[in-house]
């Protein structure tokens, strides 16, 4: 309104509501025409009734801010095609539908709220991140044809709206992310749309925390991952060096160490030395979300491929410390095999075991007794590869 706007059209599923009326009626008496429609954007002959009511009753219009959203978080094992669907409704298709209800149309401006979960990703929020980079792609595909498009990446925002409702600070803060005021919302927003870049972020981050949160596959940081790597010459992790060369027990303290922190981090603890080896990490506070995080942070600093149900599996840190010797005995046996491999190996006879699919790999056999086993070592690393996924695909992995 301060920069001189004079007519708004505010469109939701529900229409104006209560927490929004004071500041239509304050822009009414500053002279400004609001229009309240209730429509849904994915929606398209809706979303047209809104567009043919605006070139019929108001001057042109000039620009869109597409900022509708729904969360429908979950771990992506326990989403559901409707979960999805809700959360990309009205992104994708009120996205599309917008463009292709205006692309006639000299709008100045064609805004899209994108999130950094289509950047960086984020926990338990895939369809999320599908939705809006869905967005993202939409702005590079306006700006092809000439027409103007702009989808940001916003952090969580602080006070209102679905991150503030969601109390994710505390979460986003331990990951290396601060929150961005509303405030910054409207400054940034002001600011961002002078730009010709189609797709920018804007979020606090601090680098040397969040880098090592992230996971180590993620497109958009994997370049800077791998300039890091080739600085300081190693792609070992810190843990991994710590636990070489020291004797077992001294190699079994340092692991436990590491696994309380890492407890403490995600569950907010602050004393982590005061974690019982004993205790379940459920009964500590750990649920399925957080669980996967703690593997992934495993996963990322052990670098071996951890199975997602590790907490699961081995539900007290006695019994993970374990597990996770016994992985990292493997790969120090198998100088030639990297740690990832072995793990995966591991993960993978385990997991036909536990589920009664197993392919015996049983060193003891003979050939006779065990002709998988026999056909196996005859093939190259590739072709057991390749036998191995088929025997999975078989098996309905
Ligand atoms: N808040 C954050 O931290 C954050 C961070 C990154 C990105 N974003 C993005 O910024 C946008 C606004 O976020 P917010 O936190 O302000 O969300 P919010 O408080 O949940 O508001 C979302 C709005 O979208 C409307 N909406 C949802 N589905 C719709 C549909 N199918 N058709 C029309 N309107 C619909 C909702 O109204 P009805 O329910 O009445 O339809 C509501 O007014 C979202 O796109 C979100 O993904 C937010």
């Amino acid at each position: 309104m301060q920069r001189g706007v004079k007519h708004l059209v505010l469109v939701s599923r529900s229409g104006s509501k209560a927490a929004a009326k004071k500041f239509l009626d304050q822009w009414e008496r500053q002279g400004v025409t609001v229009v309240v429609a209730q429509s849904d954007v994915s929606d398209l002959n809706a979303l047209r009734g809104v567009i043919d009511n605006i070139e019929r009753s108001l001057p042109p219009l000039r620009g869109i801010i597409h900022a509708a959203g729904v969360l429908s978080d979950g771990i992506l094992q326990q989403q559901t095609w409707e979960k999805f669907m809700t959360v990309l409704a009205p992104k994708v298709l009120g996205g599309w539908h917008l463009h292709r209800l205006t692309q006639h149309l000299p709008l100045d401006f064609f805004v899209l709220f994108s999130s950094t979960a289509s950047l960086f990703g984020s926990r338990g929020q895939s369809n999320h991140a599908a939705a809006n980079a869905f967005l993202d792609t939409l702005a590079h595909f306006r700006q092809a044809q000439g027409l103007p498009a702009l989808s940001i990446h916003w952090g969580a925002v602080s006070q209102v709206g679905a991150a503030a409702d969601r109390q994710v600070e505390s979460y986003i803060q331990k990951l290396g992310m601060g929150t961005i005021a509303p405030e910054q919302v409207l400054q940034g927003l002001e600011a961002l749309m002078q730009s010709l870049s189609p797709e920018i972020a804007m979020a606090p981050i601090d680098w040397a925390t969040f880098l090592p949160n992230m996971p180590e596959h993620g497109s958009f940081l994997s370049r800077w991952r791998a300039a890091n790597r080739t600085a300081s010459g190693s792609d070992y992790s810190e843990l991994r060096q710590q636990l070489q060369g020291v004797s077992a027990e001294e190699r079994r303290d340092r692991l436990i160490t590491y696994l309380q922190n890492q407890v403490s981090q995600i569950l907010g603890f602050s004393s982590p030395q005061s974690i019982d080896l004993q205790t379940g990490l459920f009964d500590l506070g750990m649920d399925s979300l957080t669980a996967l995080e703690f593997r992934n942070r495993l996963q990322r600093s052990l670098q071996c491929s951890i199975p997602s149900t590790v907490a699961f599996d081995y539900p007290t840190l006695s019994s993970l410390v374990d597990f996770l010797l016994q992985q990292l005995s493997a790969a120090d046996q198998s100088q030639t095999e990297p740690l990832g491999r072995a793990a995966s190996q591991l993960e993978t006879d385990q997991h036909l075991q536990s589920s009664g699919k197993l392919i015996s790999l049983d060193t003891k056999l003979t050939p006779e007794q065990n002709p998988v086993q026999a056909t196996l070592e005859q093939l190259s690393d590739e072709e057991a590869e390749t036998s191995l996924m088929n025997t999975l695909d078989n098996l309905g992995y």
